[in-house]
């Protein structure tokens, strides 16, 4: 096995870490106080040809492989994790989707200013009955003519408020379950299409999560995604590759609780010399650095496979299920090392853990990881 980065892989890594330092980093604690949405900086981000890292390039992307995407989004991760979702979401489910499954007037309309950050895209599968149970849509689409009907509310939707399109995935034909799913691809704009709610959140709070309702809202046959009925498989295939996303993210904020644990340790003294020199600190700093080692090992071996064009699905969940894990116990002992200055909000840690927590759930809870990870095996 080869654990070198090529230099596409170094160049990538060190554009990220740049900008994640130089224009996410001012700002980060502010815009989660206010809860507000990172505008400039992804219109930058899609300047410098990360909202659509995996496109080609004829369709506006950067033509990069998904180990290049890990790179950078650990990256902006590290420094903010409400901009790894929004970058995430729109590269590894909308980009990733099109690109994969669109037709070429699809593909001509939405994928090159989604993939070159002209504009933002959001991904609806779940509703209020439907979490973990995606299948259970209660979301209508009925033919009519050249176009479909769809009813229903949309549930935690990342980017939902600020994207331009949504993929939607719907039931058109409720008896068929699984089978009787269909994606259609949504315009902002479209009569009957609102934003329903504005989630107030624990973490990730700069990005934008909401419901959507469709009353009557009139969407043309041309814009749905693959055959009717193929919106399941279609949404399970997108999700494989969404989860090496997030396991980068959450790779990210737990390399963001060790760095911060790592220098903190460093300066702070406490009987009389650092707390660096304390076991108990000592042992905290090695199980992190040990388990975002792991963690990394995982993600990259998705990624890789994913590119080499295997099966990568169980290997996604189990990056996920482990990195996700690694985030929320990284950002525990971060807190714990920072001891009271980890718990107050003018400090970064205490947002970690906000942060951290969120990819055990969205993209598929780490139960649902589990159940990918077992069926894999016991099939
Ligand atoms: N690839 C291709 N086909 C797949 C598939 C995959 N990965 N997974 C399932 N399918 C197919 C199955 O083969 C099956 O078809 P056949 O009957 O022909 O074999 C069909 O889909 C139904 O599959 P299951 O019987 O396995 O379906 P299930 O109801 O038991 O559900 C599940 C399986 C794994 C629990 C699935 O529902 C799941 O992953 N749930 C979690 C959903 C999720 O991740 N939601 C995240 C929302 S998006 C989000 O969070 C984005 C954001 O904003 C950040």
């Amino acid at each position: 096995m080869d654990f070198s980065l090529n230099e596409t892989h170094s160049m990538i890594r060190e554009t990220a870490r740049k900008f994640a330092d130089e224009r996410i980093a001012p700002g980060t604690i502010d815009r989660d106080e206010k809860e507000e949405f990172p505008r400039e900086i992804v219109r930058e981000l899609g300047e410098l040809g990360f909202m659509g890292m995996m496109v080609p390039e004829e369709w506006g992307g950067s033509g990069l492989d998904t180990t290049a995407y890990v790179f950078a989004l650990e990256e902006i991760s590290r420094v903010d994790a409400s901009v790894g979702v929004i970058m995430s979401v729109n590269n590894s489910l909308v980009c990733y989707g099109i690109n994969k499954d669109g037709t070429q007037a699809q593909k001509e309309k939405y994928l090159r200013d989604l993939a070159s950050g002209k504009k933002l895209g959001a991904f609806a599968l779940s509703e209020p009955e439907a979490g973990s149970d995606a299948s259970n849509q209660r979301t209508t689409a009925d033919r009519d003519g050249d176009s479909y009907v769809l009813n229903g509310t949309k549930n935690w939707i990342t980017n939902g408020s600020t994207a331009d399109i949504v993929l939607v995935m719907t039931a058109t034909d409720k008896a068929k379950g699984a089978k009787g799913i269909s994606t259609f691809i949504v315009e902002k704009g479209t009569p009957g299409f609102t934003v329903a709610k504005k989630e107030r959140k624990l973490g990730i709070r700069s990005s934008d999560t909401v419901s959507l309702s469709f009353a009557d809202c009139r969407v043309p046959a041309a814009n749905r995604i693959g055959a009717e009925g193929d919106g399941f498989r279609f949404a399970m295939k997108t999700l494989e590759g969404g989860r090496i996303g997030i396991a980068a993210q959450a790779l990210g904020i737990a390399q963001a609780c060790l760095d911060a644990s790592v220098s903190y340790a460093k300066e702070r003294k406490a009987f009389d010399r650092p707390i660096a020199e304390l076991q108990a600190i000592q042992f905290k700093i090695a199980d992190m650095a040990t388990n975002i080692d792991a963690s990394r090992m995982l993600t990259l071996k998705a990624a890789a496979l994913k590119d080499a064009g295997e099966p990568f699905g169980p290997d996604a969940a189990m990056a996920k299920l482990f990195a996700s894990h690694t985030a929320v116990e990284s950002a525990l002992e971060a807190i714990q090392i920072h001891g009271g200055y980890g718990y107050v909000r003018e400090y970064l840690v205490e947002r970690y853990l906000r942060d951290a927590k969120i990819t055990e759930i969205y993209e598929g809870t780490s139960e649902i990881q589990r159940v990918v990870i077992a069926r894999s095996l016991l099939r």
